[in-house]
């Protein structure tokens, strides 16, 4: 296995880069510009790092919990604070602005704890506000790099799960632009097959309304390429019906110890037509991913801004297609219960069913 993550970090490097951290500030790439602008816009301040996560700059699970990550550290260059108790509290109240961006992806919260941890630990080692901030960008880089690793390795367990032949259908976009760097979630089997020398194509809703699906999933695998068809997210049933696909590979916003899955809003009706189908339902995320706390009906599911559905985006900016001020429900995730999801691939492993069972396992829980 080491060999083989090493073979192929090394084969697959990243051709798009979402995310950059420049030393001092963050260098996001506008993924609601694509495909067709690739425009790269700076954050220097907490509050421009928020705005990016908040307006979609930069999105997928992974990826903004990266830039919240180097949010923190940005925190304390903005800011400058004079003592270490003045930096904790830049750090809390940066975490604090972070965590109110979105509310869905644990991601995000995972990666602010974890940047707030380090610097309480690195806060009773040193009184220097210098070496907490190298503490932080170390942290930082950590968990970005962490996350490429943990691709290359779920995308070999998943690559198991692929045939020399096989259609993927997934949702949303999971590949290198949801996760800030490399190949992605539910992208990367997709990727790792294709490199080990299987033909492997791909199915991919529009996903609407912010058309994940039609603007970046499409773009990103023609770019890397990767065989893609374009479908309507109604045509989700019909695809299933004509054996048009073999596996279902989605990623995670947040995947609860018992089995529930958040992702993105289209993800409980593949689920189901899957399962009606008899067609195996991954689903593909980090350990990042895991919620170990929170009960399935704890957890918000963001709802976002009507004219998302009132418009579609084109390259001229979003076209109203419905009369401007008809009432709308926007959730931008949905929950898919356990018995849908045929297995949870990360970078530990596998946990198949009984999930509530095999996903403590993975995490070594009692
Ligand atoms: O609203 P988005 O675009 O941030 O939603 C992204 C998704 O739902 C992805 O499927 C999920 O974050 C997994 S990304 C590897």
């Amino acid at each position: 296995m080491e060999k083989l993550v090493q073979e192929l970090k090394e084969k697959l490097r990243p051709k798009i880069r979402p995310i950059s951290w420049a030393g001092d500030k963050l260098i996001l790439l506008d993924q609601r510009l694509l495909p067709f602008e690739t425009r790269y816009i700076e954050a220097r301040t907490v509050a421009e790092v928020a705005d990016a996560i908040r307006e979609m700059k930069v999105r997928g699970a992974p990826a903004i919990g990266i830039t919240a990550a180097f949010g923190m550290v940005i925190a304390l260059i903005e800011k400058k604070p004079r003592s270490i108790d003045e930096a904790l509290k830049v750090l809390e109240q940066a975490k604090n602005t972070l965590a109110k961006t979105r509310p869905t992806a644990v991601n995000l919260f995972w990666a602010l704890d974890r940047m707030y941890n380090k610097a309480v630990e690195s806060a009773s080692k040193t009184a220097s506000v210098n070496e907490l901030l190298q503490d932080l960008e170390e942290e930082a880089k950590r968990i970005f790099e962490e996350e490429l690793e943990a691709e290359i390795r779920m995308g070999i367990y998943g690559a198991e799960f692929l045939e020399n032949g096989d259609t993927v259908l997934t949702i949303c976009n999971a590949g290198g632009l949801a996760t800030g760097t490399g190949i992605g979630t539910a992208t990367a089997p997709i990727y790792i097959a294709t490199a080990l020398g299987k033909q492997v194509s791909v199915i991919a809703p529009e996903t609407r309304p912010w058309q994940q699906g039609a603007r970046l999933t499409v773009y990103e695998l023609m770019q890397n390429g990767i065989r893609t068809t374009l479908i309507a997210d109604t045509a989700v049933g019909l695809v299933m019906y004509k054996k048009l696909v073999n596996v279902v590979m989605v990623g995670a916003d947040r995947i609860l110890l018992d089995g529930h899955v958040f992702n993105k809003i289209g993800t409980l009706n593949e689920a189901v037509l899957a399962h009606e189908f008899g067609i195996p339902f991954y689903v593909l995320a980090p350990t990042s991913t895991i919620d170990t706390k929170s009960k399935v009906e704890e957890v918000k599911i963001e709802e976002r801004d009507p004219d998302e559905v009132r418009t579609v985006r084109t390259s001229q900016g979003p076209v109203y297609v419905t009369v401007k001020d008809v009432p709308v429900f926007n959730p931008v995730f949905d929950v898919t219960p356990p018995k849908y999801v045929t297995g949870i691939i990360t970078e530990k492993g596998v946990a198949i069913q009984p999930l509530h069972k095999n996903l403590r396992r993975l995490l070594n829980l009692t």
